[in-house]
């Protein structure tokens, strides 16, 4: 899948964000092997921590149907956000552990915009679980 087609993906998923108290809707998808694609939306709590970002909404549905790093090919994030929008440190930290580091993230805008790095190169020297 191209990352043009991924990213439209992500904007899809964006639809379906609950976001009534930062208004940053957030969408997230992620391509495997086999072609399935998996989305993800940030959701929000009054109790504003307890909101989920939408990468790790995607990422853990594609757990959830059975797929691990070695599925997985590609991840899109789509915000309304003057730069290409950037994970967040906790979203970085649960790539690291359910994706390849070499696997690309694309991170785009509404504007057109997007950047592509690897999970490795978001988070470089991650915690992991040989560290325990
Ligand atoms: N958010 C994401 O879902 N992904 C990101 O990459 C950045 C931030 C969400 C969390 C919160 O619901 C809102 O965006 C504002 O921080």
């Amino acid at each position: 899948m191209t990352n043009e087609k991924l990213i439209l993906e992500a904007k899809k998923a964006r639809a379906s964000s609950r976001s009534p108290y930062s208004k940053f809707a957030v969408g997230a998808a992620l391509v495997c092997k086999d072609g399935t694609v998996f989305h993800g939306a940030n959701i929000e709590n009054a109790s504003y921590p307890l909101s989920m970002c939408a990468e790790r909404v995607a990422m853990f549905e594609a757990v959830m149907h059975g797929k691990s790093k070695n599925d997985i090919v590609a991840m899109a994030i789509i915000a309304d956000a003057p730069r290409p929008v950037s994970p967040c440190g906790a979203c970085r930290q649960v790539m690291s552990e359910l994706l390849n580091p070499e696997t690309p993230i694309i991170m785009a805008n509404l504007k057109n915009e997007s950047i592509q790095k690897t999970v490795a190169e978001l988070l470089p020297y991650a915690f992991e679980e040989s560290d325990l």
